[in-house]
């Protein structure tokens, strides 16, 4: 794989991603799907072994579109028991597993499925690796009454908060795109920035951090976790 692009390493990713999932799937098992470019290789490898699952759940209305596509069933969360897996991309990766998430807008929902499923598997290629996160500007969904609020709140935490110009949510929110934030403590700011009125979900994925993270690079697939 010496040369290859970003894209060739997304493919590589996802494809070992499957090859992680695939003795985990059982005939009536539900697939958790992310989004984003990554999540959209997954997705077209996952329906190489359609057979081998009953359905997906999916983290946006772009990922459903792209699921059914394929001719992979789509159920609503709320009607199933359990999710066995669920794989999805990021923003930025530290080495403890934590990430920030939320660059395609769907953070909620990546967030919640992330949260329904045994098994949480991201899948990155190298350039998503960093020391402290924070470089990429962390995204905040928020209730639209309240972005001016959460705006002022984030700067007297030392962020400026960018609104996503045009920009509305699957789940009719708007997102604030945050610069210069210090993440030196993933889990503590995940918390406290949700504890600010108004906000409905942030981009940190530190207090349930995926077990498992395969990075795509020129000389192949590195697994942390
Ligand atoms: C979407 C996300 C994506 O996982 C993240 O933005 C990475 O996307 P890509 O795989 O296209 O680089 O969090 O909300």
């Amino acid at each position: 794989m010496a040369g290859a692009s970003q894209d060739e390493l997304k493919r590589l990713v996802a494809q070992a991603a499957l090859e992680m999932v695939v003795p985990w799937l059982t005939p009536g098992c539900i697939v958790g799907v992310g989004t984003g470019s990554t999540a959209d290789c997954f997705i077209d490898a996952l329906a190489t072994v359609k057979a081998k699952f009953e359905a997906a759940v999916s983290s946006s209305d772009a990922s459903t579109l792209r699921l059914q596509s394929h001719g992979i069933p789509v159920r609503d969360l709320n009607a199933i028991e359990e999710v066995a897996v669920y794989v999805d991309g990021a923003d930025e990766v530290n080495p403890e597993r934590a990430l920030v998430k939320g660059g395609g807008g769907a953070l909620t929902r990546e967030k919640i499925v992330a949260a329904s499923a045994e098994r949480f598997v991201c899948i990155v290629d190298q350039s998503k690796l960093v020391d402290v996160l924070g470089a990429f500007p962390l995204p905040v969904e928020v209730i639209p009454m309240a972005r001016r609020l959460v705006a002022k709140e984030l700067a007297r935490l030392g962020g400026n908060a960018v609104p996503r110009a045009g920009f509305v949510t699957d789940n009719g929110n708007h997102i604030l795109d945050v610069h210069g934030l210090a993440i030196d403590e993933p889990a503590a700011l995940e918390t406290r920035l949700n504890n600010i009125a108004g906000v409905v979900e942030n981009g940190i994925f530190a207090n349930a951090a995926p077990q498992k993270v395969l990075v795509g690079t020129p000389t192949g697939v590195r697994l942390i976790g």
